[in-house]
């Protein structure tokens, strides 16, 4: 099999991408290690910027996010329990984010991947990469015990943290950076009504608490634990009382409880490879950098890799010009660093870290509050990172 670009991963990063390129003519090929139904199955963060919108809108998917997501210009800071509602719109000059589930975005990116027949290889087992310091990488996969081959120019590494693309990458030539935190969230969806119009982050001295939404009858709730919590020790009953004991009266008493259709513990992490090239190789998304979820900007953050190495591909394709190509490390990184810092910042304000220096971390944490919300300088800097800062 021949194509212009393989795409390694059939996540957003992947699927994206390949939508981007083929309404400008460039081929793809998607292997995908898992189902389609595995993919569609993850349940994950659901607060879009302008910027990925405006990526889905421009790859002709913006349809049914335009129609059936909601728009929120603002979300509340709960501490010492007070709701301090931060007026994004007011805040940014009128940006907003959009609520719509990770879920449907891939199924639109499925479905527009299907409209234009595009070959998606699902179940594409032990895909290894080949050749990517040359002019002619080549990737290779099995399925039913067949050996597959795919010959291509470049290749995406839209594959994830745990995925093949950035292991290929010789070790000496990767730089790499990371922070793990000592604490997981506890994630539940429920079919219940959202506790609240938007969102409300709590820093209670319990602990975390995030009140989210996918509708208007689908709830999505979080509780920070220790990142090696058994999920047994979670029962329902036992996560709504927590959840409840650590927001503000008003929202703990408009609580709505009901069975959990979804359950599970993220670890919380901050990772960058810097090494986002190698050859012809590119790596984008989870695959190139990870945020824990405070700040909602792991889709974000891969957006503008997208934005950036499918405008680099294009014009090579079209003129044959590698400046974008080139360039594509400087410009992803610039804009994923910047959300590596708010999502880190974020974490630090909202969480009671378990830190060794005798309170001194946890007193910092209070100036912060009082300061930030205190001040329309620092109010307008969360807010203009929370809408998310421009791609360039
Ligand atoms: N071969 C083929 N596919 C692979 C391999 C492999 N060796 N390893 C991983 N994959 C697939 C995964 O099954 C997954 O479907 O690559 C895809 C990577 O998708 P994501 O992990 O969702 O990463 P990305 O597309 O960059 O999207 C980032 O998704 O994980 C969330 O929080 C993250 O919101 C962010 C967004
Ligand atoms: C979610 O709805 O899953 C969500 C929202 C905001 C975040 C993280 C997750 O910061």
């Amino acid at each position: 099999m021949k194509t212009q670009v393989c795409i390694i991963g059939a996540g957003p990063s992947g699927l994206l991408l390949a939508q981007l390129l083929h309404r400008a003519g460039v081929d793809t090929v998607v292997l995908e290690r898992h189902t389609r139904e595995h993919v569609l199955g993850r349940i994950r963060a659901g607060v879009l910027e302008t910027g990925f919108c405006d990526l889905m809108r421009g790859a002709g998917i913006g349809a049914r996010l335009d129609k059936e997501g909601q728009v929120h210009d603002g979300f509340d800071i709960a501490y010492r329990g007070v709701r301090h509602r931060i007026d994004l719109s007011g805040l940014t000059g009128g940006h907003t984010v959009m609520i719509y589930g990770q879920t449907e975005i891939q199924h639109d990116l499925f479905e527009a991947r299907d409209a234009m027949d595009g070959v998606t290889i699902t179940e594409a087992k032990n895909v290894q990469l080949h050749d990517i310091d040359r002019d002619t990488p080549h990737v290779t996969y099995t399925m039913d015990g067949e050996n597959f081959h795919v010959d291509c120019d470049f290749i995406a590494g839209c594959d994830g943290y745990h995925g093949v693309s950035r292991q290929s990458i010789p070790t000496e030539a990767l730089v790499t950076y990371e922070k793990v935190y000592p604490v997981g969230w506890l994630g539940v969806l429920a079919d219940t009504p959202p506790v609240s119009d938007e969102l409300i982050y709590s820093n209670h001295e319990r602990g975390f608490a995030l009140c989210s939404l996918r509708s208007d009858h689908v709830s999505r709730y979080y509780i920070d634990v220790p990142v090696d919590t058994p999920l047994q020790e979670w029962p329902d009953d036992v996560f709504w009382e927590e959840l409840k004991s650590r927001l503000p009266k008003d929202a703990a008493a408009a609580l709505v409880t009901g069975p959990s259709t979804e359950k599970s513990i993220a670890p919380l992490r901050s990772f960058v490879c810097d090494t986002m090239n190698y050859g012809r190789l590119f790596l984008a998304g989870d695959a190139g950098h990870i945020v824990p979820p405070t700040g909602a900007k792991g889709l974000n953050s891969a957006a503008s890799d997208i934005y950036f190495l499918s405008r680099g591909l294009i014009d090579y394709y079209k003129s044959g010009a590698e400046d974008g190509l080139k360039a594509y490390p400087v410009k992803a990184l610039a804009r994923v660093w910047k959300a590596e810092r708010f999502s880190w910042w974020m974490t630090q304000l909202l969480h009671r870290l378990p830190e060794n220096d005798g309170g001194f971390s946890l007193r910092l944490q209070e100036a912060e509050l009082d300061y930030l919300l205190n001040s329309k300088a620092a109010l307008t800097s969360l807010a203009e990172n929370y809408v998310g800062l421009p791609f360039e």
